[in-house]
């Protein structure tokens, strides 16, 4: 007998995707179904949904008491592109089916309409089993979207086991909401849905092994470090994968040279490329990029600290591509307007752009104050990009120090504009070894970057659960 896996969140990559959980959620049950796992995912059918690219179908209706009476959504049907891995969508016109994923860019949970969302969607998945006839082994929740689900199922029911990719994303349910859902909780003006997720979940997870100690302490813990901390014993973490079928710099149709570890030299092509497209001066030194959220998690107001000074004496070039606060934004904005050979970049979400920064800088930037595990620094390396990471994190669990044996990238400790300044400092010094550079660059390419072994440890994990 199949083991069966129920997954729910509220990304799914390519169907709908803001960030790193979509990627992990579209990615890691293809490496589970490879394992032999009946894996299947419930998310939400969104305004945004892009019916003729990945068109879905009405498999059952169902009725979901909200505000005392019964709301009737549809139960839509399709699997993630290139796979067999069913995904069950709810769509709901009032509740779900309103707009994009998320309310807000940074994808931080802002609106009570948002948080609704996710409330319904969750009180949806626990009707669906009997629906879809599929009776799950273990119920795996993703972020504080998915964690009221633990709230909803009535026992005796499968095992839950809750992924933390984020702790920083909380969703404070009002009570006016948490009465329409028809939760009662004693006493609580404003309720903490992720918190009330990791009270209850039967296991925790995280995204790296790093991230799960630090998040059992302020300030990672985000106000949750007590639970967590109380909790260690159910805790654990397991780094992400990339896929990489679709980052391949070998086959990505996406750049303007593929390339691999044994043909480097064509890399260069895709660096004079991207320097074409963004109008900047075709001149000999290093390109560095960033592909990011742009939120006060990703350390963008050190990084146009710490670069506009290399812009102005060393001629370093800077590419850039994200979404999120305002001000982060400008910040950007502001140098590719002052320097306009030197700094280009877009406001927005592009994944052929993306691609195209991947491959043609020579550096990627990731100074995070936290970073539970990170996609663009694997992404990078499998580009034979060197990241320049802090040592936060998965980025510290996946991004070793060229200083040492087998280094990959560049890893600072401090968050300031100083120790990432030291570290671009010391990047520079690399790019001037040709030799050293080369091979760092192709030891980055040989980390072991798949699904494979992270699924391994998911499949033992599902397994101690239904001991
Ligand atoms: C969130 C985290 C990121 C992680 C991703 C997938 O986006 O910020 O660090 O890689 O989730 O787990």
């Amino acid at each position: 007998m199949k083991i069966k896996i129920l997954f729910v969140a509220s990304e799914v990559t390519p169907l709908a995707k803001v960030g790193g959980l979509g990627d992990v959620v579209g990615a890691l049950p293809k490496a589970l179904s490879k394992l032999g796992v009946d894996v299947r995912i419930i998310t939400g059918y969104y305004g945004t949904h892009d019916e003729k690219t990945y068109p879905t179908s009405v498999i059952g209706k169902i009725f979901v008491p909200w505000n005392s009476e019964p709301l009737p959504a549809k139960i839509r049907k399709t699997v993630i592109p290139k796979s067999r891995v069913p995904v069950y969508l709810i769509d709901q016109p009032q509740v779900v089916s309103t707009g994009g994923i998320y309310d807000s860019p940074t994808a931080i949970a802002g609106s009570e309409a948002e948080v609704e969302r996710f409330l319904f969607i969750s009180k949806a998945a626990v009707l669906l089993p009997e629906i879809i006839k599929f009776k799950p082994d273990v119920w795996h929740l993703h972020d504080w979207h998915a964690a009221p689900v633990t709230l909803f199922l009535k026992p005796p029911h499968a095992p839950t086991l809750l992924t933390i990719h984020n702790l920083a994303n909380q969703g404070w349910a009002s009570s006016a909401t948490i009465a329409r859902a028809g939760l009662s909780v004693s006493g609580a003006k404003n309720f903490n849905l992720f918190r009330a997720g990791l009270e209850k979940a039967d296991y925790l997870s995280t995204v790296s092994p790093t991230y799960a100690k630090e998040i059992q302490s302020a300030p990672g813990g985000e106000g949750l470090e007590d639970i967590l901390r109380r909790r260690r014993q159910e805790l654990t973490g397991i780094v992400n994968g990339i896929d990489t079928q679709v980052f391949n710099p070998a086959t990505d149709r996406c750049i303007a040279r593929r390339y691999d570890a044994r043909h480097l030299e064509r890399k260069f092509l895709n660096t004079t490329a991207l320097r074409r497209l963004g109008g900047l001066d075709d001149i000999p030194g290093p390109v560095f990029g960033i592909v990011s959220r742009f939120t006060n998690q990703k350390g963008v107001d050190i990084l146009s600290q710490a670069i506009e000074p290399f812009i102005k004496s060393k001629r370093l070039q800077f590419v850039f591509l994200g979404q999120g606060e305002k001000s982060l934004e400008d910040l950007c904005l502001g140098l590719a307007k002052l320097y306009p050979k030197f700094c280009f970049g877009k406001i927005g979400f592009d994944a052929v752009l993306a691609q195209k920064i991947y491959a043609g800088s020579d550096f990627f930037l990731m100074p995070s104050r936290f970073e539970p595990c990170g996609l663009g620094q694997l992404i990078a390396m499998r580009y034979g990009t060197i990241p320049i990471v802090r040592a936060t994190g998965g980025l510290k669990d996946t991004v070793v120090d060229i200083a040492q044996l087998g280094g990959t990238g560049l890893v600072f400790n401090d968050f300031s504009a100083a120790a990432l300044s030291n570290a671009i400092d010391r990047a520079l010094a690399l790019y001037g070894n040709r030799a050293k550079l080369k091979t760092v660059r192709r030891r980055a390419m040989r980390h072991d970057f798949s699904w494979e072994a992270s699924a391994k440890e998911y499949l033992k994990l599902y397994k101690h659960l239904m001991k």
